[in-house]
């Protein structure tokens, strides 16, 4: 039987984003420190975007780390930089295998030499592959990127290369480092948490969202398949009303 036989294969969302929460829970449940719940999370994240390149989902966008992040223990942080830097180097062949370009969004100058590194030269290496996107989002924040955005804009402004006129959503959504990604269909955040968390504030204006219990680690393809499920029985209304969407 085919894996996806309960998916409209005709509505697929296009791009998922991801919060991958629950994985400090996960290990502390099994009494484990809190580094193994992010390493058995790497494993999520190789099935997920596999289970991606199956549905045919063409962006996966994932909070891998964020600017509130840096503020962890010290020793949390440079174990998830050395997993994310071993991860990616690891990871490079199958990424090339399975088709997938990987991308980035953040502030990767805030990165470790050496990681900012290797994410650019394993973009650099997938960029010609035309099957899933990843994007992974590194020491990202939404409200640092709208405000880098706008000062961008500012410059722009003060030295005459544009008119305040100009200034719409169009330049906005230019001006954030996005500016080359449709914006997310669905967002699905694990482990019971009701929060955004400053993930993509501008980008989700009109995304579905979907919760979901389960911890990072323990999430999985059935899982992905019925988040897309529960995407595919909503209607999207982008501010219309049901009538003018079906008409
Ligand atoms: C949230 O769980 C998870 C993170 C802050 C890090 C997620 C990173 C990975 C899974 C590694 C990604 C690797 C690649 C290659 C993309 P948490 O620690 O906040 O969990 P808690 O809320 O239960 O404490």
């Amino acid at each position: 039987m085919s894996g996806n036989v309960n998916i409209d294969n005709n509505r697929v969302p296009r791009h998922i984003a991801i919060i991958m929460d629950g994985n400090g829970r996960w290990a502390k449940k099994k009494g484990l420190n809190r580094i193994f719940g992010h390493q058995a999370g790497v494993n999520t994240v190789r099935k997920i975007t596999e289970a991606c390149v199956e549905f045919g989902v063409k962006y996966l966008t994932l909070y891998a780390f964020s600017t509130e992040n840096w503020n962890r223990p010290k020793e949390e942080v440079d174990a998830l930089m050395t997993l994310l830097v071993d991860s990616i180097e690891k990871e490079t062949p199958d990424l090339m295998k399975n088709n997938v370009r990987l991308l980035a969004i953040g502030d990767l100058a805030r990165l470790p030499q050496k990681a900012e590194e290797k994410f650019r030269n394993c973009m650099k290496l997938t960029s010609a592959n035309t099957g899933v996107n990843l994007v992974l989002a590194l020491s990202y924040s939404s409200r640092w990127e709208i405000t880098d955005a706008v000062r961008q804009i500012a410059r722009l402004l003060s030295n005459g290369t544009i008119d305040i006129n100009d200034v719409n959503e169009d330049l906005i959504s230019q001006h954030l480092t996005t500016n080359h990604i449709p914006d997310p269909d669905l967002l699905i955040r694990t482990s019971g948490e009701l929060r955004i968390s400053n993930f993509l504030l501008w980008q989700l204006a009109y995304s579905e969202l979907y919760f979901t219990d389960v911890y990072w680690p323990d999430f999985d393809k059935e899982e992905l398949r019925k988040a897309i499920i529960s995407y595919q029985q909503r209607e999207r209304r982008y501010g219309k009303t049901s009538e003018q969407i079906n008409n």
